[in-house]
């Protein structure tokens, strides 16, 4: 018999496939569908800092300008109708889908200021929320700001949410850092119990006839994995947090590499938006026949065996691979 199960944020997960953050969690039956498939946890959507501000922005403007104003406030933001409801709905959302599903549910907060919003993961944990991840995107744009300054903003958000709440919390990161190795021991020392690997981005496209940015969300392939993978395996044994591997996870030996690289779950959202929630079953069903086959008995036993610390050549992980990957592509005119 092999054992699939994992330990993530210190719940005791039944198998290492997570849902990620996203449009699953919107609705109770496909959560509950997600749990018949066999996912081990679900990340609920996020919830905008953007959305609660709005909130509070609306309401201010409301009592100090009246009723006739707000529709032109309401006019500066395009979804103000959701928007307002948003914080409410989310936590309405939270309880519903705490009773559906036995799974542990995880609340994700997504946004970079230590302002009163954060008074949020408060009430996600008072209602339910097994554990909160914490989605931290900024995008910086002022030629001015630092990194020594975003950096230092964002561990202290992550250390004030820690502080205000007793379930576990998760970041999740970008990988555009510096010193990510850096950047990931300060989340860990700030209190994060795990960091999700990575964020991912929907670049605007330009629209050339209309003279227009656009937004364009394109799905993940198991190509971009890799990052990730990489990441995980240079990190994992060197900082005192779980390690979550997301983007580009789609097929039974993308779950098997992440977790040899060290991750203590993977997780999904683009396969299943594919190929349906279904697929998760199946995935489950091919990682225990291959690891059978090469005789694992456990995903303990698996994790990290191809992390840095752990390989024979380390160095593929680092500089020297990329002169490597240079020197393996042959071209014949
Ligand atoms: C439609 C959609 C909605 C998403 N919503 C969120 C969200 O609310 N919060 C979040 O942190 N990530 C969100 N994500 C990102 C996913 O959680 C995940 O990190 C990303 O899709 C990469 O994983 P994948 O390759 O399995 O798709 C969303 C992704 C998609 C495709």
């Amino acid at each position: 018999m092999v054992d699939l199960s994992t330990t993530y944020l210190g719940l005791k997960l039944k198998n290492p496939l997570v849902a990620s953050a996203g449009p699953f969690s919107e609705k109770v039956e496909s959560a509950r569908k997600l749990e018949e498939a066999g996912v081990s946890a679900i990340v609920m959507y996020s919830l905008f800092e953007e959305q609660i501000i709005h909130e509070s922005l609306e309401l201010d403007h409301y009592l100090w300008y009246g009723a006739e104003a707000s529709a032109e406030f309401g006019s500066f933001y395009p979804q103000s109708g959701t928007y307002t409801l948003a914080p409410e709905a989310y936590i309405d959302t939270l309880k519903k889908l705490k009773d559906a599903v036995k799974i542990p549910v995880i609340a994700s907060l997504n946004g970079v200021s230590t302002g009163g919003w954060i008074k949020y993961a408060r009430k996600m944990q008072d209602n339910g929320a097994d554990a909160l991840e914490l989605n931290l995107y900024y995008l910086p744009t002022d030629p001015d700001l630092t990194s020594t300054k975003l950096e230092e903003s964002y561990v202290t958000l992550v250390r004030d949410i820690c502080k205000s709440v007793k379930i576990p919390v998760s970041v999740k990161l970008s990988p555009f850092f510096t010193s990510l190795p850096n950047l990931a021991k300060r989340m860990a020392d700030a209190g994060a119990k795990g960091l999700v690997l990575f964020n991912r981005f929907y670049q605007p496209d330009l629209d050339i006839e209309n003279l227009e940015v656009v937004p364009n969300l394109v799905l993940s392939t198991s190509q971009e994995l890799r990052l990730p993978l990489r990441w995980i395996a240079i990190l994992y044994g060197r900082i005192q947090a779980d390690l979550a591997l997301t983007s580009g996870v789609h097929t039974p030996e993308d779950l098997i590499k992440s977790v040899m690289a060290g991750a203590s779950v993977a997780m999904v959202t683009s396969e299943l938006l594919k190929n349906g929630l279904g697929r998760s079953t199946e995935i489950l069903a091919d990682v225990e026949k291959w690891m059978g086959d090469h005789e694992y008995v456990s995903i303990q036993q698996m994790k990290g065996s191809l992390s840095q610390q752990r390989v024979k050549e380390p160095a593929a992980f680092e500089r020297a691979n990329y002169m490597k990957a240079l020197n393996s592509f042959k071209y014949l005119p």
